[in-house]
């Protein structure tokens, strides 16, 4: 017993004077290692009798607390010392530059969703958003576009393998299933989710991702949309005119805009035009304003539009009688393109940080109508 407290008194003083997180690790190891002498006296009552394990082993147990708990304490007690110690000899230069931190920027397609998002709420547009993962009679039918209709094979369409929902479905002359999953082709299903959802009257824009099987410098399989859909009573094509003159003025930022709405086709507009606006050829860039037929000028195509057709009102439970309404749908990266100068659709999405840090946005410069809403950083 008395040999077992001078050899504790012995670590115990080894282990206070340690200098080092090494050297206490030396200690550590002669005491309570798996060699070490602790542990040593531990094994040792393996070979006692059971009254014998009983007398001695209390002390040996107590030993082992005292020098770990002794270790633990003079391990903080160094770590704190050089701790202090790096403090003392590392001086902050607080003149010296911050370090510069990477700074991300707003993609065109994000800045113009905001800017368009501005310029609509401005007229009294709220935004309304929908699933890109959509259903047939969505997308297609309650648009009036039923399964043998042309304007199903104009969208090529990226659609689900027939799954639980959609099985049996598949194509040929079996039933279109009204709940076989596609990937939204146009922004329009959001017309009808809304008109359902809440009634008329109606106001708003749905700006978003969809999808088509299309690829080259205009057209890419992910693409954007928005849409814009009015319901009221006594609204007529010069509304829609006129909604749509405002929005490109503003949004282009000139006053020389004009609109040309071609006669056009879409299974959920009655009649249908096609917007195209004025544009001019300034040294290999298009740039928007003037009349399309005038000197040097020409048309160009941004989006489809018309009056919703009552057939499209009665799917999503209006009465075609007492409400009429107009809609549009513009593709968003053609009038990014358009106008922040862009050529090639696709670099959109490359993910190329330096075209990003070339047609990026700071995301400090939130679009407002009072600062213009396309300021550039
Ligand atoms: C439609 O998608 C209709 N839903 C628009 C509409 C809405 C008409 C409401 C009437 C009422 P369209 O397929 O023409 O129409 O597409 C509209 C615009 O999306 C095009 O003018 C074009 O700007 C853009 N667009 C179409 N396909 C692509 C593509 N693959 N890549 C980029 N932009 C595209």
């Amino acid at each position: 017993m008395t040999d077992l407290t001078s050899r504790k008194d012995e670590a115990l003083r080894l282990i206070q004077g340690a200098s080092s997180l090494a050297e206490l690790d030396e200690q550590r190891v002669a005491a309570l290692g798996k060699k070490g002498w602790v542990s040593l006296e531990l094994k040792s009552l393996g070979g006692m009798s059971p009254e014998e394990r009983q007398e001695a082993a209390p002390a040996i147990q107590a030993v082992r607390g005292e020098i770990a708990d002794a270790i633990a304490a003079k391990k903080d007690a160094l770590e704190q010392a050089e701790l202090e110690a790096q403090l003392a000899s590392e001086t902050v230069d607080l003149t010296l530059p911050a370090p510069e931190s990477p700074r991300g920027s707003i993609h065109p397609v994000s800045q113009v969703m905001d800017e368009l998002a501005e310029i609509f709420a401005d007229l009294g547009f709220a935004v309304a958003t929908g699933p890109e993962i959509e259903d047939d009679w969505h997308n297609f039918t309650a648009l009036n576009m039923d399964e043998s209709h042309p304007a199903r094979a104009m969208h090529d369409t990226f659609y689900f393998p027939d799954t639980a929902a959609g099985a049996g479905a598949a194509s040929g002359n079996e039933a279109a299933d009204p709940k076989r999953m596609l990937l939204r082709t146009h922004t329009s299903p959001v017309q009808i989710r809304s008109m359902v959802e809440q009634g008329a009257p109606i106001r708003l824009i749905a700006p978003g991702r969809v999808y088509r099987s299309d690829s080259d410098a205009t057209h890419t399989p992910m693409f954007h949309q928005v849409e814009g859909l009015v319901i009221d009573r006594d609204i007529h094509l010069g509304h829609l005119k006129w909604t749509l003159e405002t929005f490109f003025k503003a949004f282009f930022e000139r006053e020389d805009i004009v609109l040309r709405l071609r006669p056009s086709y879409f299974p959920f507009t009655e009649p249908s035009v096609e917007v195209d606006v004025g544009y001019s050829n300034e040294g290999g860039r298009r740039v928007v304003g003037g009349h399309g037929d005038d000197d040097g000028h020409d048309w160009m195509e941004l989006g489809g539009s018309g009056m919703v057709n009552p057939r499209v009102l009665e799917f999503a439970g209006i009465d075609p009688k007492e409400w009429q309404g107009f809609a549009f749908g513009l593709g968003i990266d053609r009038i990014a393109m358009l106008k922040y100068g862009m050529n090639d659709l696709r670099a959109f999405f490359d993910g190329d940080p330096r075209w990003l840090k070339h047609y990026g946005f700071s995301p400090f410069d939130q679009p407002t109508l009072s600062a213009g809403v396309g300021v550039r950083p």
